[in-house]
């Protein structure tokens, strides 16, 4: 088994899915109701958030997977006492805050990102704070630099030994001005769960702005937390001295829901996606209609459907909030390559998002990646080697094959491809996919789809 092998099992295993390998009988399209929670993206650092609190925190409408379950342990680690409720709620108290073994911190090194975000709140709490090598999906370089820079700015004292980070702050944690290089959705909430107790104000330029970013920012204004944030992308947060606990229900999984809903037009299908909301999901449905896509809003959620008809071929560039987010590309690649002409995804939040249109190629796409900027705008990568524009000529009927699943989006990608494609596919690694997709078996099979669980 490889080491990708033994990251799907443990997602999995997590979420107690015994499942490493489905196979799927393509053909079927997928029709029905399905629900999403809260989003991975902010349930996972609202967590977090919970450290900074003087009081418990209930966390509600959050998902079971693995990137929670991760979270609860390291929390779990550092003393805090973590409840989760049937329903999804959480209950956070981290009234026993302390620091943790670096043995039991390095069980969970390569597992998430997230705990790069620990490191504000430890150094309030604790004034000292252990970081393991951190894991996520394999989609680039993904490297901590601003991170590190911010908590440097801050009077953080940092040091980096082999297995991960070692934090101080021997003064205390001050305001301080930061610009970002590029508006980092993690760094923007670096700086956040920093500041929001720092001495002083502190104004971070050239910030994230994503949904996931704003109900964070509810969130830590429920606790007690001042912060604004101007129209030019500056986020101003005056720091306080104490935090209470909060009690918020989280924002929905766009991501998720983009996800079903390329899954529905891809298997020429019809998916309501209870929890889903419009405002949220603007960009992706511009496209979605533009590709031939349906789609209703509802009070309770959004219906999507093949209309019938032809899809459209279109041009796709991603980017940060309010532009049309890199994880929404992977599943709708596959609805392009069912859409007539040439189709293009410029991909410029990640260097490395395409890995996952190999085992497409090998199911009948015709995708060719490219090393240059194509879709009209030049970005960060064109001059730096990376295969970043895919060029997608359609239709192209997919045939089953053997695919392994390489990363979180990506692999939904190839289950939506599976389920579209003509005959038996067998897919391993699914595990992958527990990290931010709830109960997607349970889904699949309300969904109608055709596909036999390997134990
Ligand atoms: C978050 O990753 C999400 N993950 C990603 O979702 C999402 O794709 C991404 O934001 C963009 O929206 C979580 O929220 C856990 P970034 P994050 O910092 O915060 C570069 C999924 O599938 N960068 O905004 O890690 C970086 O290399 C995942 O749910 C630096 O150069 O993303 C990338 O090119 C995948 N130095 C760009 O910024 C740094 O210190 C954007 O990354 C940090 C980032």
């Amino acid at each position: 088994m490889n080491s990708l092998g033994n990251d799907a099992r443990n997602h999995g295993a997590a979420v107690g899915l015994s499942a490493e390998q489905i196979t799927i009988n393509g053909g079927k399209p997928l029709v029905g109701r399905i629900q999403v929670r809260g989003a991975k993206n902010l349930v996972t650092k609202a967590m977090v958030a919970a450290i900074l609190g003087d009081t418990p925190s209930k966390l509600r409408n959050v998902p079971v997977i693995s990137d929670v379950r991760i979270v609860r342990e390291l929390l779990e680690v550092h003393g805090v006492t973590v409840e989760m409720a049937e329903n999804g709620d959480l209950t956070l108290d981290p009234a026993a805050v302390e620091s943790a073994h670096i043995a039991d911190i390095d069980a969970h090194a390569g597992s998430s990102r997230i705990p790069i975000l620990f490191c504000g709140p430890l150094l309030h709490r604790l004034g000292e704070a252990f970081i393991p090598d951190l894991g996520g999906c394999r989609i680039g370089d993904r490297p901590i630099d601003f991170h590190l820079d911010a908590l440097r700015n801050f009077g953080a004292v940092v040091e980096k030994l082999p297995s991960g980070i070692r934090l101080s702050a021997p003064s205390g944690l001050q305001g301080a001005k930061i610009a970002l290089e590029y508006p980092s959705v993690g760094a923007t909430e670096q700086v956040l769960l920093t500041a929001v107790r720092a001495e002083g104000i502190t104004e971070l330029k050239n910030a994230a702005i994503e949904p996931e970013i704003m109900d964070l920012i509810n969130i830590l204004q429920k606790m007690g937390a001042i912060i604004s944030v101007d129209t030019d992308r500056t986020i101003r947060i005056e720091g306080v001295q104490r935090l209470n606990g909060y009690d918020h229900h989280a924002l929905f999984d766009r991501n998720e829901a983009a996800s079903w809903a390329a899954a529905a037009l891809a298997t020429h299908g019809d998916i309501v996606v209870e929890g889903a909301r419009q405002p949220e999901m603007l960009t992706f449905l511009n496209v979605y209609r533009k590709v031939g896509g349906a789609f209703e809003i509802h009070d309770d959620g959004i219906r999507f459907f093949h209309p019938g008809g032809e899809l459209h071929n279109v041009i796709i560039e991603t980017d940060v909030h309010p532009g049309f987010m890199t994880d929404w590309q992977q599943p709708l690649v596959i609805a392009l390559t069912k859409a007539h002409g040439v189709s293009i995804v410029h991909e410029t939040v990640y260097e490395q998002r395409f890995g996952f249109t190999d085992a497409l190629v090998q199911m009948g796409a015709n995708i060719e990646v490219h090393r240059e900027c194509l879709g009209g705008r030049p970005c960060r990568f064109g001059q730096r080697n990376f295969k970043h524009s895919a060029v997608i000529s359609g239709p192209t009927p997919l045939k089953g094959a053997d695919i392994e699943i390489p990363d979180l989006r990506g692999g939904f990608s190839h289950l939506i491809a599976a389920l579209t494609a003509e005959g038996t596919s067998t897919v391993s690694n699914v595990g992958i996919i527990a990290r931010g997709y709830e109960n997607f078996l349970g889904k699949l099979s309300a969904l109608g789809a055709d596909f036999r669980v390997e134990e």
